[in-house]
């Protein structure tokens, strides 16, 4: 890696388009960033049962997640021991054990070696068949229903490496008192053009974006509505800048959401709305403690790469979109719809159905943001890219100071929260990447 001075630069909020597009950093992130931090493996609704599976990806290893016989939940790379195939062909399914379709070992759900083909011919009593079971995941941690893994044995706990964000996760996400979430069956996949930062740093705080990428949407009443384009109220539109690298956005105080949440529930039913009704006393009684009211937050990113969008209201689909690093200019959306196990049939119709229509892969907002991502990854790699920068310096030396902070209803929130238009999510998601990658910032 060639250095020319630093390529994160958090002061100045200028970040080199090296980092998009150099191979050699793009190496080191699979070792530093995603054989480090806490990813998302998936939920305890994919797989209630022992013996069920998913398969994902950490980084770019592909892993089985696997219900054991016992009921815990373990994560295995998916590749065979013997000589590498996959041993597990599937997105989902259930198995006491899989048999690898090369040679023909077989591993049970705890990843031992349990079947090797002509084990006494051909191996002549020589092959230890306890020290060639299935590569595991060290740490396997499952939060709120949420399952996530990590490499390094040696990481934080789940919880530390949450850290602020654990107060949104619990409250705004889990809604544990409903039941938690559960997954709708399914899950929306595509390929884009582009560096897996340029897709996650946009959802950790990128609110700047949406009146013009997102203008069409906008025009044509598709989601969005309650973004206000300027100025910034007193109740909303917050983003938060969560410890040690998380972001969330698109958040009101105003009860603005729970009274359009309403309006619709009364057009729904008396169930539905008898549902909206007590999922909000339940939050109010939650989050009793401290001042500030919020509902509901439009986007967000759990630090490296998973992102989260339709947490707004309590009848939409609530959306976890995983992006996979697919070498340096290329990734991989993979995206699961949630809702609270808890709401009305007639609710969860409707978030399936509204799950391909937003931030989706036929969905407006989502083709708004590949077309961006595509067209920013040929300016990263062109011969003058590596001279320059990205700009992420909007309202630097501003932080926690903003004109007119001091009206806010965002008393008792924890983290640091700003306008709807900053950058400060961003140039905190950098730093930490370059912490983690040994680069000083
Ligand atoms: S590669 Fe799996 S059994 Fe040979
Ligand atoms: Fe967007």
């Amino acid at each position: 890696m060639r250095s020319q001075g630093k390529l994160v630069n958090t002061e100045a909020g200028l970040v080199s388009r090296r980092i998009f597009a150099d191979q050699e950093i793009y190496r080191l992130e699979m070792e530093r960033i995603f054989h480090r931090c806490w990813l998302f493996l998936g939920h305890e609704s994919m797989i209630p049962r022992p013996g069920d599976y998913i398969t994902n990806y950490m980084g770019e290893d592909p892993v089985i997640v696997w219900r054991d016989a016992r009921g815990s939940a373990r994560a295995f790379l998916n590749t065979c021991p013997h000589r590498g195939n996959k041993v597990c062909l599937y997105d989902v399914g259930r198995a006491a054990a899989l048999t690898c379709s090369y040679h023909g070992w077989t591993f049970n759900s705890e990843g031992a070696l349990v079947g090797v083909p002509s084990f006494e011919e051909a191996y002549y009593g020589q092959l230890d068949r306890t020290r060639w079971g299935l590569v595991e995941v060290p740490k396997v941690v499952t939060y709120g229903g949420f399952i996530f893994g990590n490499w390094d044995a040696g990481a934080i706990s789940l919880e530390e490496y949450l850290g602020e964000f654990r107060w949104y996760f619990d409250n705004l996400i889990i809604h544990e008192e409903m039941g938690g979430l559960e997954v709708i069956p399914g899950c929306q996949r595509y390929s884009i053009v582009g560096n897996w930062k340029l897709f996650c740093d946009n959802f950790s705080g990128d609110h700047y974006h949406t009146p013009s990428t997102h203008a069409s949407a906008s025009r044509v009443g598709v989601g969005g509505g309650e973004a206000r384009e300027t100025g910034q109220g007193k109740y909303g539109y917050f983003e938060v800048a969560l410890a040690p690298a998380h972001g969330l956005g698109g958040i009101f105080t105003d009860g603005s959401q729970y009274r359009r949440d309403l309006a619709r529930a009364e057009e729904l039913g008396p169930e539905v709305l008898a549902y909206v009704t007590e999922r909000q006393r339940r939050l109010e009684e939650r989050i009793k403690e401290i001042p500030a009211k919020p509902y509901g937050f439009s986007h967000g990113n759990c630090f490296p790469n998973l992102d989260m969008v339709g947490f707004s209201s309590a009848l939409i689909d609530h959306d976890f979109l995983l992006c996979h690093p697919k070498g340096r200019d290329a990734s991989e959306i993979w995206q699961w719809t949630f809702i609270e196990r808890a709401a009305p049939d007639i609710v969860k119709d409707l978030a399936a159905r509204s799950a391909s229509r937003g931030q989706a892969p036929a969905g407006l907002f989502g083709q708004d943001d590949c077309e961006n991502f595509e067209r920013i990854t040929e300016n990263t790699l062109t011969p003058m890219a590596d001279k320059l920068t990205f700009h992420y310096a909007m309202s630097v030396g501003y932080d926690g100071e903003w004109p007119g902070h001091e009206e806010w209803h965002t008393q008792g929130l924890p983290g640091l929260v700003g306008p709807q238009n900053w950058e400060t999510s961003q140039r905190r998601y950098y730093a930490y990447w370059a912490q983690l990658m040994g680069m000083e910032a």
